[in-house]
């Protein structure tokens, strides 16, 4: 595995939302830059940008019309060069966000592939012979092109799929995943990473990583022997180049496609969302980190443990904060629930991954849909830096910002909370320091469960010499794991020796070391 990857923690970054440095309105490089010092004092290593090429933004840049391409709103190629310069100046990396599935309906491929003349394109994207032929089981669109064909379409109606071809097809219109068209596809892609990497990018958050091969096996064994292909290819010219999927099936992605990291997504119901988002509109929250939820940690690890216990020897299996995917952890945790929480998911294996804003408990606002955002537009909202002019984020109009500030009264601040020792800024702050200063942290295949049961709120797990003591819940509990000859090195309340193990004062969090 990459080195660097053992022991690197990522900070997301929505570069509309992060810092404004011209006063349009809108978050950009130059913002990223000036913000450079702040990740790095926070305890980030890397980063992850979301999207920055040229795009209508009908989905927030996730449907990109020119890949090779700086949007002009975030700024020029050039200041891309110089965020990338400036972040390996500070021995950091950073991942730019890489999709591969599909493309703007304003891509000028996907113009080429739509016209009646065959060109090189026309097999770039999947069409069916005919405008009235449905494609069965896949969103579709006819209707607006030229060509006698209807296109299958990724994610929103702006996004048709690229041609990857299909597992076993079964029309004629569906084409063998080695078939010339779909291998120029390969290439196009290869092509794309090359060039950020031989710019200076470290590598690719890669986005619906699953995605490619139409009609695949449940482990998708056409699109891993793509990405298996394409990824040594790309390993051939740069060794070093990290990616992470966007999967949620570490075994498919780490274990067969070869990416080195893998995310554990907020799937409905799974047990990722069981943590900090199990919750409905009839008010109902049984999310684990609720203090007077009556959830056992064993809802989370019986999901977890085998897709962990799968890989952990040959990649990272990656969990989040939250993304912009997702309604932030603040909107129903508080505080202290919070740093729980995150006390947590930077001890556990895998690379920690961190969505701007959650370090300060950053709140979900109820906004209208922007670029295609829906309700996940409440979750990208300008970074609150101080207590200026919109939270600092921007010297413009607060008319013309990108989305609104949150208006709610006493919105956290990075200001605010690095004055307050007891902020939740402070506690990510020294989690991270305790997790770099720890060597048991970079190795990431020896996690061990020492206490976990149903009806239990309290757990207890291992990695070496360090044992992490959890208690969620509004009581004290006592588990059996001793604690005796073991220094506490961190601690959120206390947890102390007891017959027959330790007791966890209610909401703690403890690491010990042997
Ligand atoms: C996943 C991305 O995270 C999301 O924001 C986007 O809308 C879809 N993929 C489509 O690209």
């Amino acid at each position: 595995m990459t080195e660097w990857l053992k022991t690197a923690v990522f900070y997301e970054i929505y570069p509309q939302s992060f810092k404004d440095s011209n006063g349009d309105g809108i978050g950009d490089l130059g913002g990223i830059i000036e913000k450079l010092d702040y990740i790095r004092e926070l305890g980030c290593n890397a980063i992850w940008m979301n999207p920055c090429y040229d795009s209508p933004f009908k989905d927030a840049g996730y449907d990109v019309r020119d890949y090779k391409k700086v949007a002009k709103r975030y700024g020029t190629i050039d200041d891309l060069r110089e965020l990338f310069k400036q972040v390996h100046e500070r021995g950091m990396h950073i991942l730019m966000d890489l999709v591969p599935g599909h493309t703007s309906e304003e891509h000028p491929w996907f113009a080429l592939s739509g016209k009646k003349e065959e060109n090189e394109y026309s097999g770039r994207y999947i069409w069916t012979d005919c405008w009235y032929k449905r494609a069965e089981g896949f969103p579709y669109i006819a209707g607006e092109r030229e060509r006698n064909g209807a296109y299958i379409l990724n994610y929103f109606k702006c996004q048709p799929a690229l041609n990857y071809g299909f597992l076993n097809p079964k029309e004629n219109w569906q084409k063998p995943i080695d078939h010339p068209d779909c291998m120029a596809t390969r290439d196009a892609m290869i092509d794309i990473m090359c060039y950020w990497m031989e710019m200076g990018c470290d590598g690719f958050r890669v986005d619906m990583a699953d995605s490619l091969v139409k009609n695949d096996d449940e482990v998708k064994s056409g699109t891993c022997a793509i990405w298996s292909d394409m990824i040594h290819r790309v390993q051939e010219k740069y060794p070093e180049i990290a990616l992470v999927s966007e999967w949620n099936n570490p075994a498919s992605a780490i274990g067969m496609a070869g990416f080195q990291m893998d995310f554990f997504l907020d799937w409905f119901g799974n047990g990722y969302n069981l943590l900090m988002r199990d919750y409905d509109d009839t008010g109902r929250d049984d999310s684990f980190f609720k203090k007077e939820s009556k959830r056992s940690i064993q809802d989370f690890l019986k999901e977890y443990m085998p897709k962990y216990e799968a890989v952990k020897d040959k990649g990272l299996y990656c969990l989040i904060t939250g993304n912009h995917d997702m309604v932030r952890a603040a909107y129903n945790l508080d505080e202290r629930e919070l740093k729980l929480a995150y006390a947590f998911l930077f001890t556990m294996p895998g690379a920690p991954f961190i969505y701007y804003g959650d370090e300060i408990g950053m709140r979900y606002l109820n906004l209208p849909g922007k670029e295609g955002g829906y309700t996940r537009t409440g979750s990208r909202t300008p970074m609150q830096w101080d207590t200026s002019r919109n939270y600092g984020f921007s010297e413009a109009d607060a008319q013309t910002l990108y989305l609104p500030t949150d208006k709610g009264g006493k919105a956290p601040t990075v200001e605010e909370q690095q004055k307050r020792a007891d902020s939740i800024y402070h506690t990510v702050r020294e989690l991270l320091l305790v997790r770099k200063e720890q060597e048991a942290f970079a190795r990431h295949d020896n996690l061990k469960i020492l206490f976990a049961e149903e009806g239990k709120r309290a757990f207890a797990y291992k990695r070496d010499d360090l044992i992490m003591l959890c208690n969620p819940s509004d009581r004290e509990e006592i588990i059996p794991v001793e604690i005796e000859n073991t220094d506490v090195i961190y601690c959120i309340g206390s947890v102390k020796t007891e017959e027959g193990g330790c007791a966890l004062e209610p909401q703690s969090f403890a690491i010990c070391r042997k």
